[in-house]
């Protein structure tokens, strides 16, 4: 255990996004890996074992995590003995989840969740920190509903919806009315590599269980309001999603058409997106990326390929803005979803729950 850091464990360590926390917390300035946890079959092995064949990233396994055992997480207090807070990304049912995340809460251990098992609860944030950064204010009233003094969840909103999100919330104040986006999701969201899913090679699967309704709601509830003992979602926009599994590896992409209330134009558009600078800059927080949202000019960006990396993995990239016959304005835009979709967003979040006193 580190004594000048934040002690922090992964549950979910074995898994696609539990690869990402691994990799991504190697020599992370605040917080220092302790415990690693997952489901019995990984438990009692080191962790290189229990990945050996499959670690899916292009990465190596990084050598500090090695030899670290792995936990079974039905042995709850166990594992959450001696941790300040813990990542959660399992694979399990949702009521299940609910269980494990509300027992870790109780145990004063707080989770910072890639989990959609309380998204929906009005006292629990999903937060994107650039965005809305002082939905964490809800803790308060979440730690006084469980009974808590340190143990809360958090939760990091849907992969889908963070590139289209990002690139609408600074046009905000144009009035956005309607939304019509759809997505093109890559196939790590589902846990997978390409080569182990002959069945997307050369295909596109139009449904993904559960997505379009969490792309459409979740959006409403980040740009919510903070009431005293909710977060009331947002009622002044309609969003319609559909969402597709394409065959990429790593980044979500989102075709936006989007109707404004006041008149914008494409150079205006442009000009806020580019130079955006959201509020939680001030806290210079390790994982934030130097740009958040990037135009890029050429008619044939953002690619999965070339720009899924941009600003580590962290930053948004739009491209194609152009006018649309039906709604306003159409674009495409892109962010990398097991890291900014997923465990680096998670990061990030824990980063800015630690500058506000949450952790
Ligand atoms: N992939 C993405 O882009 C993405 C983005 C945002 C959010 N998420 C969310 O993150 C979570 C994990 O996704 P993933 O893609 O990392 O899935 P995954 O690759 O299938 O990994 C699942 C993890 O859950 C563990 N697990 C499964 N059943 C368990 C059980 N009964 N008890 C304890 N642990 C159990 C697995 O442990 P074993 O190895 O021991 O089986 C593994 O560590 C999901 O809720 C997903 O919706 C994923």
């Amino acid at each position: 255990m580190s004594e000048s850091k934040l002690n922090v464990g992964i549950i979910g360590a074995t898994g696609y996004v539990g690869q990402r926390f691994v990799t991504l917390l190697e020599n992370h300035p605040w917080f220092s890996v302790a415990k690693l946890a997952a489901s019995a079959n990984s438990a009692g092995k080191t962790y290189e074992e229990s990945v050996r064949n499959r670690f899916k990233l292009e990465l190596p396994i990084p050598e500090y995590v090695k030899n670290m055992p792995v936990y079974d997480i039905a042995e709850t207090a166990e594992f959450c003995d001696g941790l300040d807070f813990v990542f959660c990304a399992v694979n399990m049912r949702k009521g299940e989840i609910r269980v494990l995340e509300e027992k870790i809460a109780k145990l004063e251990v707080p989770v910072v969740s890639n989990n959609s098992a309380f998204r929906e609860r009005e006292d629990v944030p999903i937060i994107i920190p650039e965005i809305n950064p002082e939905h964490s204010k809800i803790i308060e009233v979440q730690r006084k509903n469980w009974g808590t003094k340190r143990g809360f969840i958090a939760a990091k909103p849907n992969c889908s919806i963070q590139s289209y999100v990002p690139a609408l919330t600074p046009l905000r104040s144009y009035g956005i009315d309607k939304i019509s986006v759809c997505t093109y999701q890559a196939i790590s969201g589902a846990g997978k590599v390409l080569a182990d899913t002959p069945e997307i090679l050369g295909n596109v699967v139009p449904f993904i269980g559960g997505e379009e309704e969490k792309s459409e709601s979740e959006p409403l509830k980040v740009w919510g309001t903070l009431t005293g003992e909710a977060i009331v979602s947002a009622k002044d926009i309609a969003i319609s999603a559909q969402c597709y599994r394409v065959p990429v590896q790593e980044g979500h992409t989102a075709a936006v058409s989007v109707t404004f209330n006041n008149k914008i134009t494409k150079g205006k558009i442009i000009n806020i997106w580019e130079s955006y600078v959201p509020e939680i800059y001030k806290y210079k927080l390790p994982s934030a990326p130097k740009k958040f949202l990037t135009y890029l000019d050429k008619d044939n960006r953002p690619q999965p390929l070339l720009d899924a990396n941009i600003g580590n993995g962290m930053g948004i990239s739009i491209g194609r803005l152009r006018e649309d016959n039906i709604f306003d304005y159409k674009f495409a835009c892109l962010s990398h979803n097991t890291i900014r979709g997923a465990a680096g967003g998670a990061v990030l979040t824990a980063e800015l729950l630690k500058v506000q006193g949450y952790l």
